[in-house]
């Protein structure tokens, strides 16, 4: 019986941020940290071993939970500075053939319309190795980088994230695939009968359309998010093609993948997901150490030495909470 076929994606923590900051083989990142040839590298490598797609995570504010101040964070450069992870996407599609490309946004702050179309752009750039990984974003601070004196109640955000989606998708389908004719003889670049207005009137945006570029070359981009809520798992069985969740334990893994108890929640998500073929389900966390447990463990003791029970916990949970 053949194998059955998984997929492998790597899900960047920090993203464009300082990796390996005053570590043992730090290297020369701290220095260079805000070049782009560590991700460019990395994105090689994972192409390579023959992964499926790198995920970007990203964040647009800088945390100051502990202490009320943003000493700690920036002291040791947890979570900035980071740049934006989108410039990255175009130079890594330079450097890889075959590896998608999956860069965060925020649907609470982002504008639709420029969303799409840079997605978009980014899709024909790369000849279709794009997706768009959607967080609804959950930190005060970042909302009030973006003129709000107090972040979106959780289900709103969704509902407006949903609204989003269903926009977005619809401008990305706004030129039909075979718009864009090129007929020099008639003198015709592209077929005006086949790029329409959309005329989208929604609760939080509306848009008329149709977009000013041509239709991605998958037609509509990879979607992916990684909400656990309900609602979060709603929005992910209407609209997304991959799931990405922090599981703890291999039963939870297991579970999530369509056995235990569990998976009675998921599978109400993928029973309403509209091509249930298209979804796929992935567990971030596990991390790989190629030099063996025992090193790492060493490394990560070494990385930590010095430093209070409450701040490894702390650098642990701004690790893993990202807005
Ligand atoms: C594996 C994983 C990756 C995530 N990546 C990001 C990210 O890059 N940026 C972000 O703002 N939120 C990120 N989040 C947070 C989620 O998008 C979401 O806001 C959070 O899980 C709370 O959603 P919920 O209320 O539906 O559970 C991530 C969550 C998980 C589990």
């Amino acid at each position: 019986m053949a194998a059955s076929r998984f997929h492998l994606g790597w899900f960047l923590g920090n993203s464009f941020g300082v990796h390996g900051w005053n570590q043992p083989w730090s290297g020369v990142d701290a220095r260079d940290w805000a070049q782009p040839d560590l991700h460019i590298e990395l994105a090689k490598a994972l192409e390579r071993a023959c992964f499926d797609c790198l995920l970007l995570e990203d964040s647009v504010f800088v945390p100051d939970n502990y202490g009320g101040s943003m000493d700690f964070y920036l002291r040791r450069a947890l979570r900035a500075p980071k740049n934006d992870p989108l410039p990255l996407v175009p130079l890594i599609a330079q450097a890889t053939t075959h590896l998608g490309i999956v860069p965060t946004i925020s649907t609470s702050f982002y504008p639709p319309f420029l969303l799409a179309r840079l997605i978009a752009t980014l899709d024909l750039m790369s000849k279709g190795r794009v997706g768009c990984n959607f967080v609804t974003s959950t930190a005060e601070r970042a909302a009030q980088n973006f003129g709000l004196d107090a972040h979106l109640e959780h289900d709103l955000r969704y509902e407006m994230a949903d609204e989003f989606v269903e926009l977005a998708t619809k401008l990305w389908s706004s030129w039909d695939d075979d718009a864009v004719v090129m007929d020099e003889k008639s003198g015709t670049f592209v077929d005006p009968a086949k790029v329409h207005a959309i005329d989208f009137k929604g609760r939080f945006f509306s848009s008329r359309g149709p977009l000013n570029t041509a239709q991605p070359p998958q037609g509509r981009p990879v979607l992916v998010q990684a909400g656990g809520s309900p609602q979060g798992k709603a929005f992910a069985a209407r609209h997304m093609d991959i799931v990405i969740a922090a599981l703890g334990a291999r039963r939870h893994a297991t579970a999530s993948r369509g056995t235990g108890p569990r998976s009675r929640q998921l599978q109400g998500a993928v029973r309403c997901c509209p091509d249930p073929g298209r979804d796929r389900r992935g567990g971030a966390g596990a991390r790989a150490t190629p030099a063996g447990p025992a090193r790492g463990r060493a490394r990560s003791d070494a990385r930590d030495d010095g430093q209070p029970d409450r701040h490894r916990l702390l650098d642990l949970r701004s690790r893993c909470t990202a807005g």
